[in-house]
C-alpha cells in the first residue's frame, strides 16, 4: 500500500531517464523542475527537529558550493581540515612551542560563522589521519602529547564551536555480544590505535578531560561508525556509562555530552538496528547525533555490486525517508543530522573509488529521488 505522500517521489522517479539522472521534481499536480536554490531548505523543513549539517572544505569557499551549504544546512563539519594531520606539526617539534597549522581550519570556521552556521570540530584523537610522532615513545611522553595537542587545539577554538568529536573509532571492528557485555576496555582498538598501545584505555577520559578544560561550553562527542550493530553500541554505551559515572561532575556536568552516530549506511542496512542504538543511547541521557550521514546505492562494496539506475535511486530514497522517519520520532533525542558529502562527484566513496552514489544530490547538483525523501520522508 503507498502512502498518499509517497506518490509524488513516485511520479517524480517515473521521470527518470536511464542515461541521464537529473530529477525533476513533482509538487503533486504539475511536474515542476527544481534545483537546489529553489528547493525548500533542509535546515528550513527540519528547524523544530534537529540542527541539519553537511561536510566542508576549503575549496567550498566562496564557491556555489557554500551558497548551496547557507541555503540547506545550519551547521558544517570540516571533512578533513580540522583533524590532526592537517593541524598538528608534521614532524615532532623540537621545542614545547609547536607550530600548528591552523590556517585552513581557522578560514572554514570564521567563514561558516560569518554566514551564521555552527561549526563542530571533527576530530581530536583517532587512530588514522594522525601524525605518528604523536603517539611515538613511552606512556608519560604520549599522554603528554595527548593531552597538548587536545588543551591547545580545543584552546585555539574554544567559544567558536557547538562540539568536538573529541575520540573517533576507538572501538574495534568484529566485536562479539561476549566482547561487548564484558569491559568496554577490551573492546578498544589496539594493534592499530597508537593511543592505546602507549596509553592504555584510559587515554579516552584523559582526552575528554583535557577538552573540557580547554573549552567548558563545547559539546564533547564520543564519534563511531556502525554503532546500528548491537555490540558495537553496547561497548560504546558501557564506555560512556562507566566514565560519565566515574566524572559526573566534570565542569559542573558529565564528562561526555553526546554519542555522534556516523552512520555510513547502504540500500539494505535494516533502519530498525538503527532505531534500536538511538533508543539504548537515548537512556544514558546524553546528547545523540547524526554525524556522518550518507547510504550507498550502487557499487562494488554492496552485494553484487549493482548498477546505478532508477532502482536503485528509489531503493535509496525508500531508505533515506525511513531513516528520516525515524529521525523525526526521536527529534527530542537526536540535536543534529550531518550529511557526509553535498554530492555524488565529490562524495569520499566515489573519490575512494569504491562509488556508491550516496548523498541526495548527483554530480552536476540536480536533486535526486532522496533529496526529496529526505524532504518529506
Ligand atoms: O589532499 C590529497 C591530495 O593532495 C592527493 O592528491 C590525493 C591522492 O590520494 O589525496 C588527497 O587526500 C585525501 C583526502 O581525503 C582529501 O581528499 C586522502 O588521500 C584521503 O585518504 C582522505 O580521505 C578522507 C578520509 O576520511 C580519510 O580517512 C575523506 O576525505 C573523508 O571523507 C573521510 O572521513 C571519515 C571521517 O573523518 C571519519 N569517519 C569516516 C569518514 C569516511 O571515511
Amino acid at each position: 500500500m503507498i502512502a498518499g505522500n509517497q506518490l509524488p517521489i513516485l511520479f517524480a522517479a517515473l521521470l527518470f531517464t536511464a542515461c541521464n539522472f537529473s530529477f525533476k521534481g513533482n509538487t503533486g499536480n504539475d511536474t515542476v523542475s527544481e534545483t537546489w536554490d529553489e528547493a525548500k531548505p533542509l535546515q528550513e523543513i527540519y528547524k523544530n527537529y534537529f540542527l541539519m549539517g553537511n561536510i566542508i572544505s576549503p575549496s567550498d569557499l566562496n564557491t556555489m558550493r557554500f551558497d548551496l551549504l547557507k541555503r540547506h544546512y545550519n551547521t558544517v563539519t570540516a571533512e578533513n581540515h580540522m583533524k590532526p594531520s592537517y593541524m598538528a606539526p608534521s614532524a615532532n617539534p623540537a621545542s614545547d612551542n609547536w607550530a600548528y597549522r591552523f590556517s585552513e581550519a581557522d578560514r572554514i570556521v570564521s567563514a561558516a560563522l560569518d554566514a551564521g552556521m555552527k561549526v563542530v570540530g571533527h576530530t581530536l584523537i583517532w587512530h588514522s589521519q594522525s601524525p605518528a610522532w604523536l603517539t611515538t615513545g613511552n606512556k608519560e611522553t604520549v599522554l603528554a602529547n595527548l593531552e597538548k595537542y587536545v588543551s591547545e587545539v580545543a584552546g585555539h577554538f574554544a567559544g567558536k564551536l557547538i562540539a568536538w568529536d573529541v575520540v573517533n573509532e576507538a572501538m574495534r571492528d568484529g566485536l562479539t555480544s561476549a566482547d561487548a557485555n564484558g569491559s568496554w576496555r577490551n573492546c578498544l582498538r589496539l594493534t592499530d590505535s597508537g593511543w592505546n598501545r602507549a596509553i592504555g584505555p584510559e587515554y579516552i577520559e584523559r582526552a575528554f578531560l583535557a577538552a573540557r578544560a580547554a573549552d567548558p561550553h563545547v559539546k564533547l562527542y564520543y564519534n563511531d561508525y556502525n554503532l546500528n550493530n548491537p555490540n558495537k553500541a553496547r561497548a560504546v554505551f558501557n564506555m560512556v556509562r562507566d566514565i560519565n559515572e566515574r566524572y559526573p561532575h566534570a565542569g559542573g556536568r558529565p564528562l561526555i555530552d553526546g554519542i555522534g552516530m556516523q552512520s555510513h549506511h547502504h540500500i539494505k542496512t535494516n533502519p530498525q538496528t538503527v532505531e534500536t542504538s538511538i533508543n539504548l543511547f537515548s537512556s544514558l541521557q546524553v546528547e545523540i547525533s547524526i554525524t556522518e550521514l550518507d547510504i550507498l546505492a550502487a557499487g562494488k562494496l554492496l552485494e553484487g555490486n549493482p548498477p546505478w539506475n532508477n532502482g536503485a535511486a528509489q531503493q535509496q530514497a525508500d531508505q533515506y525517508a525511513a531513516m528520516f522517519r525515524i529521525f523525526k520520532a526521536y527529534a527530542s533525542d537526536i540535536t543534529r543530522v550531518t550529511f557526509w558529502g553535498i554530492d555524488d562527484g565529490t562524495h569520499w566513496r566515489t573519490l575512494d573509488g569504491n562509488g556508491g552514489h550516496g548523498t541526495l544530490l548527483n554530480k552536476d547538483y540536480s536533486l535526486k529521488p532522496a533529496f526529496f525523501s529526505v524532504t518529506n520522508p
